[in-house]
């Protein structure tokens, strides 16, 4: 990123190259597993700078509706996944989503992202209904979060209004993309991001921190693909493993190595929307007002109906599944002014997007 202006400390040499733009593969993995306190702080600071002087200091907070616990998926980590038979299942009536998107406009979120397990039921035509109803009865952005599907759908959908579109990578390695996720490949997820990339969304990505299998050096081929997508929002969480799953017993991802993900993404893709995870704040109570002091400038508060949201169980001790959506909106307004920050006002597009856009 040769770009910025920021004045700099003294940096490791992988930072100053990350800096000038002339970085490899093995900086980016360097400085993910550096977990030396002062160097991790000086690139927390740096991305920080980075943040304030691209994106600037207001917090975009976006309404997520988890509107159907079903999928047809059984991807390794997930307890939504469809082997999983034990969970009970739910999902909400079109009326019911709308409702929901309604309720998150009242609370002055600029955008409403409607996300589920991969649900056949919702049809083409269903979900384009549901779009084109929020998009007239409020003024905001409409995000979908629904899994893999044929262009016709994309492209359906984006007519009717929807704006962004959220398909996390997981991971950019083929081979433990296949390992975790049977039958899907990490060609078919990558062609679905540049599909909705071509019909004009604004593409969300991510990854799964903690894999098992991740190194260093698959994570920094991640952040180089999340780059060069280029993506217009980035979410990055630490995998939690699920008792449920095949993988209940590893592990899980680091939150320091989470966080120096977030750093990183916000040096690659300065002007790009980076989220301060939910699952960052279950692994660790302050894990998100640390995500945003390294580069994050994007929270997304649950406004599911809470007599679903406990339902929505894909990793176990989620956050705020008991409390009212009016109770996450004052303790996010709390938790973003005790950093100095602001709640940003608006549908809070990518400016990375708008300028390509232009
Ligand atoms: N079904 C859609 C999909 O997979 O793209 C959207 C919903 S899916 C639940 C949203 C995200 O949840 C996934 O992209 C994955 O990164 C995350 N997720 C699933 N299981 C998880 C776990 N055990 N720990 C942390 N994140 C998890
Ligand atoms: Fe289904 Fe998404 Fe969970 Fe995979 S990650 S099992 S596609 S809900
Ligand atoms: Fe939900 Fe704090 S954001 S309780």
């Amino acid at each position: 990123m040769s770009e910025t202006t920021t004045t700099l400390p003294a940096l490791s040499p992988a930072l100053q190259r990350v800096f000038s733009g002339d970085y490899d593969r093995e900086d980016l993995a360097e400085l993910l597993a550096d977990d030396d306190a002062d160097r991790n702080q000086a690139l927390f600071a740096a991305a920080d700078r980075v943040r304030a002087e691209h994106v600037g200091d207001a917090v975009h907070l976006r309404g997520l509706v988890e509107f159907s616990n079903y999928c047809g998926r059984t991807c390794h980590y997930c307890g939504l996944r469809a082997a999983d038979t034990s969970l009970q299942r739910y999902r909400m009536a079109p009326d019911e989503i709308v409702a929901a998107g309604l309720k998150a406009a009242e609370l002055g979120y600029g955008t409403v992202v409607l996300q589920s397990g991969e649900d056949a039921w919702y049809s083409a035509e269903i979900v384009a209904d549901i779009v084109r109803r929020l998009k007239a009865q409020a003024d905001m952005a409409v995000t979908l979060c629904l899994g893999e599907r044929p262009r016709e759908d994309y492209a359906l959908w984006r007519e009717a209004g929807a704006d962004r579109y959220l398909v996390r990578i997981e991971t950019s390695n083929r081979d433990l993309y296949a390992a975790l996720h049977p039958g899907m490949s990490f060609d078919h997820r990558a062609a679905c991001l540049h599909t909705l990339r071509e019909l004009g969304y604004q593409v969300g990505s991510g990854v799964l921190v903690g894999l098992p299998g991740q190194t260093e050096g698959l994570l920094a081929d991640d952040l180089r693909f999340l780059r060069d997508l280029p993506a217009d929002m980035v979410g990055i969480g630490p995998f939690i493993p699920h008792p449920g799953t095949p993988l209940a017993d590893v592990e899980g991802g680091e939150v320091a190595t989470v966080l120096r993900m977030v750093a990183l993404t916000r040096l690659l893709l300065p002007d790009s929307h980076v989220v301060a995870t939910t699952a960052l704040g279950t692994a660790d109570p302050q894990g998100r007002e640390k995500a945003l002091q390294a580069g994050a400038n994007v929270l997304m508060p649950n406004v599911t109906p809470r007599e679903f949201r406990a339902l929505y169980e894909i990793y176990p001790d989620k956050i705020c599944t008991d409390e009212e959506p009016e109770y996450c909106r004052g303790c996010l307004a709390a938790r973003v002014g005790s950093l100095g920050r602001t709640v940003a006002i608006g549908r809070g597009d990518s400016p990375r997007w708008l300028r390509s856009a232009r």
